[in-house]
């Protein structure tokens, strides 16, 4: 049973679904019934609907209509409503990606009924507890029976917290394996021309977590570091809804609608996203996932946090962490990138396409070894 939930997940789970097929395929003996269950924490099309459509991704078998709420509803509602279709579904096992709080959520109901669990980017650790990420991915590892590392680094963190190492399978990263399948459409998809957009000379922005974008100082600072960044290169932002409800709340719309050089746009869909990340000369973001995207395409990135989960990307990749609070230390960053030469692909660990594959070779060992019910399709 494959559960997803947010944007994040399905470009996760989508190679892994695909490289089940492709092994029943190639061998008699191995057989998967994937189950696929959308909690609906995302719920716009914009964030769900198309991801599906473009990622190949079969419809979900059963459509839990969570949506929206506070942390705890968020997470109780998941909980409610996905117990019974364990129940009623009996999977052998429960396959839960990335730290939203739906990854959560079914990882304590799979746990809570003795059905194996499976995580797909496990280890991943930023140190701030304050981030409700870092606390979805302590208590979901500390639950999982398989646990699916992207980086070097998770091996540390899952062997400091005391994991079983036999549980641990360094596999590499899906959501890269995602990126390379699809890098060839990329580059049509992108809406540069609508955007009035030169490829390699303008900045694509993103924000989204709470730190940076629920409070009325660091929206107000990040707005205006927006309107700096502009004065530089083009600035395309697609504004994620909580983004984009936070700045309408705060009265702070028309201060980026008059700047000069910056476009707003809905949330985009994945391949024109990725087109628009691939040709940018440089990315500016508070995302997980999109440090690791711009490493693997060498497009600087520079990440406006304290901390970063995903430390490979600023040891081996494009990354590069720039403090929030400092609007003239992101610029001097942006400066000192512009000053630059456009930097190599990074060649990350395992980072090569083949992980999901690598994912299902664990599988099949695990799931060959436990007996499965007689009459199962
Ligand atoms: C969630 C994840 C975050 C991930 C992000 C990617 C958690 C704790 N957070 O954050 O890790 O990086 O997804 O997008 O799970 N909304 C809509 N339409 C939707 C979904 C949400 O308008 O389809 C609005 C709602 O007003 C909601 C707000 O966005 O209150 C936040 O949604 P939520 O799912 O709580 O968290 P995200 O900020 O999207």
């Amino acid at each position: 049973m494959f559960v997803v939930a947010a944007r994040p997940n399905f470009m996760k789970a989508a190679p892994v679904l695909a490289a089940m097929r492709a092994r029943q395929g190639e061998d008699d003996d191995v057989r998967f019934s994937p189950f696929v269950v959308h909690t609906g924490q995302h719920y716009d099309a914009g964030l769900s609907d198309v991801f599906f459509e473009q990622l190949s991704l079969p419809r979900p078998d059963r459509d839990l209509g969570v949506g929206s709420g506070s942390h705890a509803v968020q997470t109780a509602e998941v909980m409610r409503a996905l117990e019974p279709v364990v129940l009623e579904q009996r999977p052998d096992l429960v396959l839960v990606f990335g730290d939203v709080n739906s990854t959560l959520a079914a990882a304590l109901v799979a746990a809570k009924l003795g059905v194996p669990l499976g995580h797909v980017e496990a280890g991943l650790r930023s140190g701030d507890r304050a981030m409700p990420e870092e606390v979805n991915r302590l208590l979901t590892d500390q639950l999982a029976d398989l646990l699916f590392v992207t980086e070097r680094s998770g091996l540390a963190n899952l062997a400091r917290e005391g994991v079983d190492p036999g549980r641990v399978h360094f596999v590499g990263n899906t959501m890269i394996d995602a990126l390379l399948a699809h890098r060839e459409r990329f580059a049509q998809a992108a809406p540069l021309g609508e955007l009035g957009l030169t490829p390699g000379e303008y900045a694509c922005v993103t924000f989204h977590r709470p730190s940076n974008v629920d409070g009325e100082a660091s929206l107000t600072r990040l707005c205006g570091l927006l309107r700096e960044l502009a004065a530089r290169l083009p600035v395309v932002f697609p504004v994620h809804p909580r983004t984009r409800a936070r700045i309408e709340a705060l009265g702070l719309g028309a201060s980026l609608a008059g700047a000069a050089g910056l476009t707003l746009t809905e949330p985009l869909d994945y391949l024109s996203f990725m087109g628009l990340v691939a040709q940018a000369r440089l990315v500016m973001t508070d995302s997980g996932g999109i440090q690791e995207e711009t490493s693997v395409l060498g497009v600087p990135c520079l990440t406006l946090r304290e901390t970063t989960e995903r430390p490979v990307t600023v040891a081996e990749g494009t990354n590069r962490l720039v403090p929030p609070g400092d609007p003239a230390a992101a610029l001097a960053a942006v400066d000192d990138v512009l000053a630059r030469p456009h930097p190599a692909p990074a060649a990350i660990e395992l980072w090569d396409g083949c992980a999901a594959g690598r994912i299902v070779d664990v599988l099949v060992r695990y799931l060959g070894a436990r007996p499965t019910e007689a009459g199962d399709t």
